[in-house]
């Protein structure tokens, strides 16, 4: 495709245009500014591509997404976890050889050095499990330190192990300390999802099995948030290590953002909007009227979306699992009948048609979750487990090139216009002029 020309104050100017696989077009503002002064402005940059990323695509309009080409149903109908997570870093399924490597890597770095498993001691009994996380994390870079900037393959192999190993213990540790029972250690037997829930739900006096049904159920919802592009999260990863900072601090930066209600957060909220309703604060209808008041800052949580303006394919498998999950476990929850309420009526109110507003990722998730007994607290936390093979394969193809570009964005200020420095014995008079 040709350039593009922008025309300003009566002179052309040209800008390439980038095309991807699936045909998107960019137009590469890169000279922008030093060719005419100006810069763009878009707040929230939901018209600006940051970086051009082979890991994952996504169609809003369409509702797709494809991690390294594969289509999400089938990865969801066929793969497993770690399989997927060994796509994304590496982009390609991983053969038989590659799939034990790594295991034998997870399993061996399960454990927590005992000067890290010491700081849960210092956080108070009802910590918030993401802030904890997102600490421990950070922490692991003084117990791995060369591992922390890794640059060859067997460097990054060993250091997404130890991430993605790690973030179980401490996850189960964390649950363990806000329980005040014993910290459970994995089994090498176990599989990954097995052990998660082995030493998080497990007791030492008592026999504790992981039904196939809940294991694969946490598989495939950690495939499901395996990745989603330059989503939050993901872009405040990038953005950190385009510092030059190193992978462990990356990641603790992409745990915090993952955190907020907007993001991550929105799958404990929305269980707690479903919980409120359920408590007769509120009826669904209220909730519907709420989200539609411009006036109010409330949002329907788990419902809308950046990109999706379609139906988020990986809401509609979660919707499909939540049942399958309640009926093997011969569990019920009105919660699941509130949420089916409320997505009926907001699918048919011209508010939510006109914007476009789906139930997302988080809309369902937090029901499968409550079925298998994990707190509400947690959930982003298993949002980040499932998140966190796609912050490395970010970290990595952010840093993966010869020249870090350290990301700077700009601003349009709109501040005061210059003005001089107001002595102590003067501030008053002038600040009541202002
Ligand atoms: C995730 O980016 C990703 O890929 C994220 C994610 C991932 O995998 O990493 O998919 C995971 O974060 C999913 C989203 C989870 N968050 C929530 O469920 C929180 C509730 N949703 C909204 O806050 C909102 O939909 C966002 C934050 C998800 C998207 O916000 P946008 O793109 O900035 O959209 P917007 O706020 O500009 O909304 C456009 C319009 C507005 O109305 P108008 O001003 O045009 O009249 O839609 C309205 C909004 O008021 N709107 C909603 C709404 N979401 C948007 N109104 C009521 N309830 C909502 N949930």
């Amino acid at each position: 495709m040709k350039d593009i020309t922008l025309k300003i104050d009566n002179k052309e100017f040209k800008f390439p245009v980038v095309i991807g696989t699936e045909n998107e077009k960019g137009i590469d503002i890169s000279k922008l500014r030093a060719e005419t002064g100006y810069i763009t402005l878009d707040p929230g940059y939901a018209n600006t591509g940051s970086c051009e990323s082979s890991i994952t695509y996504t169609n809003g309009e369409k509702g797709i997404l494809r991690y390294r080409g594969i289509p999400i149903e089938e990865l969801a109908q066929h793969s497993d976890f770690i399989e997927v997570a060994n796509l994304l870093i590496w982009g390609t399924l991983p053969t038989k050889v590659m799939r034990k490597r790594f295991t034998d890597l997870l399993t061996n770095n399960a454990l927590l050095h005992e000067g890290l498993k010491h700081h849960f001691e210092g956080f108070p009994f009802d910590a918030h499990p993401m802030a904890m996380l997102s600490a421990m994390v950070n922490a692991l870079s003084c117990y791995h330190p060369v591992l922390a900037l890794p640059h060859s393959s067997r460097e990054i192999e060993k250091a997404a192990a130890i991430l993605i190993s790690k973030i179980r213990t401490i996850t189960a540790f964390s649950y363990k300390m806000s329980r005040g029972e014993p910290f459970i250690y994995p089994k090498p037997e176990f599989s990954y999802v097995e052990n998660l829930l082995y030493m998080m739900f497990s007791l030492p006096h008592e026999p504790y099995e992981v039904r196939p049904e809940v294991k694969r159920a946490v598989d495939l919802i950690l495939i499901l948030h395996a990745d989603h592009e330059q989503n939050c999260s993901t872009s405040t990863v990038r953005m950190v290590a385009s510092s030059g900072a190193n992978l462990f601090a990356s990641i603790s930066a992409g745990i915090a953002a993952l955190w907020g209600h907007l993001h991550g957060g929105a799958s404990q909220a929305a269980i707690e909007m479903l919980e409120e309703i359920h408590s007769g604060k509120m009826d669904v209808k209220q909730y519907i009227k709420m989200a539609k008041d411009k006036k109010n800052s409330f949002r329907l949580m788990g419902f809308g979306h950046r990109v999706y303006k379609n139906y988020d394919p990986r809401a509609r498998i979660l919707k499909k699992l939540s049942r399958n999950v309640f009926k093997v476990l011969k569990y019920k929850d009105h919660l699941l009948d509130i949420a089916l309420e409320l997505e009926e009526i907001a699918l048919n109110d011209p508010y939510f048609i006109e914007r476009k507003l789906y139930p997302n990722v988080d809309f369902y998730s937090g029901l499968i979750y409550r079925a298998i007994g994990v707190p509400k607290n947690m959930f982003p936390v298993f949002f980040a487990i499932g998140r966190l093979p796609g912050w490395i394969a970010h970290w990595k193809e952010a840093t993966d090139i010869n020249r870090l570009q350290i990301a700077r964005p700009r601003q349009i200020y709109t501040g005061p216009a210059k003005q001089s420095y107001v002595p102590m014995d003067k501030r008053s008079a002038a600040i009541s002029k202002n």
